[in-house]
């Protein structure tokens, strides 16, 4: 794809937990402000702002309760203003995050929804009758445990969430839910945000009859969990409709006028799945890749899954290497000192890729999970034994001290037992050896790849066991993902132009490549 997007580097900023200005232990606007020099230096052309909008916070913003506002816990508008303007006067682009599946329970719009079956709003939401014997309409269930539907004393009927109760899903068979997010998507369009990152992009659509979904393998035991519950469903009528991509499309006419990029969380599993979201002129400009944040440090299961991930969406992917919602990649890639080199040598990996690799903040420090005690995250609070999502929301440790620099009062969550003084940014970035200073390195080289860039497909190469590689322009990439040095025989003459670890060297035509190491060798085009 072409534009300002293309070749670029993306960064995610989990705002409640990135930088906190104003002391009251939860990260903002004028923090996130205050560290995007940081940013650039670190040679991203991106940010994404998870949530700041007015919320009850029942899912840590992800429950909006105004579309074109800001929480007084984040800022203001003006500070919204603010970061965008000095975003841009550094060369970096910023998307916001847009939450269409569902709204908070207390956004106006439910509680005129929920006032009455004669509401004007009534059927901006999903509502049904019970069941014959009571119970809800269907059997889908929500991600975040328990039936994706909550009983209405006062109007008799079940309302659908796909997630929290306080989380009802909108109906976008409604024209005016429609018209409503044209108007919001202008509304931050005008104030400059050069896109958005699409909350949950393949749910917004239901099947029109709401049928049932499929057990893949019979209804699961009484002790699963909520994530073994959803998966024990085949989501062929929650998800994944055909249809979802017409609310694209009109958006797609919008985006075009502002030059700004929709970029959708297709939470599938499936990398063929992603496929019809990105297609053509008037879809997705991109989708995120998850697969690819499910995979193991295992060679062959890397191979296959970048291979049918990259067939499936070539350039048109953005590559998570974490994210809020799931363990870092060094907590991933086994932890300790050797989560963090696999997960450098793999953010190589997909920074060599067509398409947009996304580094989740404390990614480029090479974070593992902070080791917390679950108590935030709703799906570990409500459903006990569940493993929640805090770990992986632990705030950033910028410097050494009380507060790590992340606030000057108590931190909503807490950093993890697990952090210390050493993985500190300012630590790092006074070490050349850090990982900070190793990813500086890799996007600095990266961004010099012109033959890498200026080609948008890939050749696998077969070599030993425990590697990836592969051919993109005048570079080969390789991943050494086995338990030991391998050597991969180079189809020319080559220079080594960066690789992720020591020892690595490029001699009569190989490339010995220790393990979990990455490297790029640059050959005669
Ligand atoms: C995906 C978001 O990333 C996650 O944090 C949130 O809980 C769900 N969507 C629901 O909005």
């Amino acid at each position: 794809m072409t534009g300002w997007w293309e070749g670029a580097v993306g960064y995610q900023i989990y705002v409640r937990s990135f930088a906190d200005a104003d002391g009251d232990g939860v990260g903002d606007l004028p923090g996130a402000r205050e560290r995007l020099p940081y940013l650039a230096d670190l040679g991203v052309d991106v940010i994404w702002l998870t949530p700041f909008y007015p919320s009850p916070q029942a899912d840590h913003g992800y429950d909006v309760s105004d579309y074109t506002g800001v929480d007084l816990v984040f800022g203001s508008v003006a500070d919204v203003d603010h970061l965008v303007a000095d975003a841009h006067r550094l060369g970096l682009r910023v998307l916001i995050d847009l939450v269409p599946n569902h709204t908070s329970d207390r956004h106006p719009w439910f509680a005129d929804a929920r006032a009455s079956r004669d509401s004007d709003r009534r059927d901006w939401y999903v509502w049904r009758d019970p069941a014959p014997d009571g119970g809800p309409p269907n059997n889908w269930v929500s991600h975040f445990g328990g039936p994706a539907w909550t009983f209405d004393e006062v109007t008799g009927q079940y309302y659908l969430h796909l997630f929290l109760p306080e989380q009802p899903d909108l109906n976008w068979d409604h024209p005016e839910v429609r018209s409503a997010f044209r108007r919001i998507l202008t509304f931050w369009f005008d104030r400059g945000v050069d896109g958005f990152r699409i909350d949950v992009a393949h749910a917004l659509v239901k099947d029109p009859g709401l049928r049932d979904d499929p057990w893949i393998d019979g209804p699961p035991a009484d002790d699963a969990s909520p994530q073994e519950v959803f998966a024990a469903l085949d989501h062929v009528h929650d998800l994944d409709q055909p249809a979802v991509l017409d609310i694209y499309r009109e958006w797609r006419q919008v985006a075009r006028r502002y030059d700004a990029v929709l970029v959708g969380e297709v939470y599938l599993l499936r990398p063929e799945a992603l496929t019809r979201y990105v297609e053509g002129r008037d879809g997705l400009h991109a989708a995120f890749c998850f697969p690819v944040l499910k995979v193991d440090w295992d060679g062959p299961r890397i191979r296959e899954i970048l291979q049918r991930s990259v067939a499936a969406g070539g350039d048109r992917l953005a590559w998570p290497l974490s994210s809020h919602d799931d363990p870092r990649a060094a907590t991933r890639f086994g932890g300790g000192p050797t989560g963090s080199r696999r997960a450098l040598a793999y953010l190589a990996l997909l920074c060599a890729l067509p398409g947009v690799p996304f580094i989740y903040q404390g990614d480029e420090l090479g974070l593992e999970d902070g080791e917390v005690a679950a108590g935030a995250d709703p799906i570990a609070v409500r459903n006990p034994g569940a493993t929640g999502r805090d770990g992986a929301r632990t705030p950033i440790p910028w410097a050494p001290g009380p507060g790590y620099g992340f606030t000057t009062g108590e931190p909503w969550l807490g950093f993890g037992a697990n952090r210390h003084d050493g993985l500190t940014m300012l630590a790092q970035d006074a070490d050349p050896g850090s990982h900070l200073n190793a990813v500086r390195r890799l996007l600095a080289c990266r961004r010099g790849l012109t033959g890498l860039h200026a080609a948008a497909t890939v050749q696998w190469l077969d070599t030993t066991p425990g590697v990836v590689a592969f051919r993109r322009g005048d570079v080969l990439a390789a991943c050494n993902a086995g338990d030991r040095s391998a050597v991969v025989t180079l189809p020319a003459d080559g220079e080594l132009v960066h690789a992720t670890g020591g020892d690595t060297r490029v001699e009569d035509r190989e490339l010995h490549l220790p393990a979990d190491v990455t490297a790029y060798v640059r050959l005669p085009s």
